[in-house]
């Protein structure tokens, strides 16, 4: 197969026949990154859910310059937030998506990549150096602890991991293990989410949901209705995982960790298991030979919690040094996520 066969790599971009243009494009995403978060952050996609207002009377609104708010409306405009009627502005459908109050909102994840996670990549050069997270350099903290003392940060948070576990849940929920599982344990849980969907559309089960300590107590209270079928529990899983499921799920963790870390998670979780228990480890998986699909997802891992993305061959090696056995790989129809079924023997 020579160089230029479509198959030996991601397509070409048109824009990379115009070098110096293609250049500009990466060069200056910042911008669009930055409008987007203030329409969210200034509350003007808000201020716009009942439709067209005109610039004076948003900048009322939004507390914000008149000239100003005109000028970014205008930009918002060029990256297809909004239109334009006159002087009156009004939300496109993607921009529907930056209110917070609509269904599948990205109001939350936008205020959290754009802010919080655009200043960890000031510290990426230090991150390629060292191998170690951007964050850390940036915010003298890890992400995690980050989140334990900022309890904004943590909502931000809770709400993006919520938006987007859709495809995962579909997957697990979906998956032969949970028919015949009991008691699934959710290690590294978070608030819940993946717990409700779980207990929603299998009544048979029950799920013991794991994370820090403040993280479990607003999964507890998201799943009170649940009663005795929903029980969390706080610990650091590096140190220890509990005993008590016959069926352990990890969704959209292992990816956080490093190899050494991911190892110690994984022989934690071997440890509280009973042999011929299933493990579910979901996530998105690195295909060999399409380097740069995820790409910019490794590298942000990297940067923001010190993880990677990993193949079906590097995650079956790791499952292999912890005792487990790897059973089958699934993909959702978008093939962004997959779930590695496993067996601890
Ligand atoms: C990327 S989130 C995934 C959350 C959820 N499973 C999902 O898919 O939406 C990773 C989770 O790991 C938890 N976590 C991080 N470090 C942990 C530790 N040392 N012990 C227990 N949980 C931890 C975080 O609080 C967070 O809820």
């Amino acid at each position: 197969m020579n160089s230029a066969s479509p198959l030996a790599g991601p397509p070409e971009s048109p824009s990379v026949s115009d070098p110096a243009h293609h250049i500009r494009e990466l060069v200056t995403g910042y911008r669009r990154a930055k409008v987007t978060a203030l329409a969210v952050d200034l509350g003007i996609a808000d201020a716009l859910k009942d439709g067209p207002l005109h610039v004076d009377e948003l900048a009322v609104r939004c507390q914000t310059h008149p000239s100003a708010t005109g000028r970014l409306l205008e930009s918002l405009l060029e990256v297809g937030l909004v239109t334009r009627t006159g002087d009156n502005y009004s939300l496109t459908p993607a921009g529907e998506l930056l209110r917070c109050d609509v269904p599948g909102s990205l109001s939350r994840w936008t205020t959290m990549s754009a802010g919080m996670q655009y200043a960890a990549w000031e510290g990426s050069a230090h991150a390629i150096r060292t191998g170690l997270p951007a964050f850390d350099a940036v915010f003298e903290t890890s992400f995690w602890q980050h989140l334990a003392s900022r309890p904004d940060a943590a909502a931000d948070f809770d709400a993006a991991m919520a938006d987007s576990v859709t495809e995962s849940c579909e997957l697990i929920t979906q998956d032969p293990a949970l028919r015949g599982a009991t008691v699934v344990a959710d290690i590294g849980g978070g608030n819940g989410k993946l717990a409700s969907t779980m207990l929603d559309t299998h009544p048979h089960l029950s799920v013991l949901v794991v994370d820090l300590p403040g993280v479990v107590e607003r999964a507890a209270r998201a799943l009170t209705r649940f009663g005795e079928r929903a029980r969390v529990e706080g610990a650091d899983f590096l140190t220890r995982v509990p005993t008590g499921g016959d069926t352990y799920v990890l969704c959209r963790v292992l990816s956080d960790w490093d190899d050494t870390h991911a190892a110690i998670l994984l022989d934690n979780c071997r440890a509280a298991m009973r042999e011929g228990d299933a493990l579910l480890v979901v996530g998105g998986l690195r295909r060999p030979g399409q380097p740069a699909a995820r790409g910019l997802l490794d590298l942000h891992l990297l940067m923001i919690i010190g993880g990677r993305e990993r193949t079906e061959a590097e995650t079956a090696d790791l499952l292999a040094s912890a005792g487990f056995r790897l059973d089958r790989v699934e993909h959702s129809l978008s093939e962004r996520t997959s779930l590695v079924a496993a067996t601890a023997v």
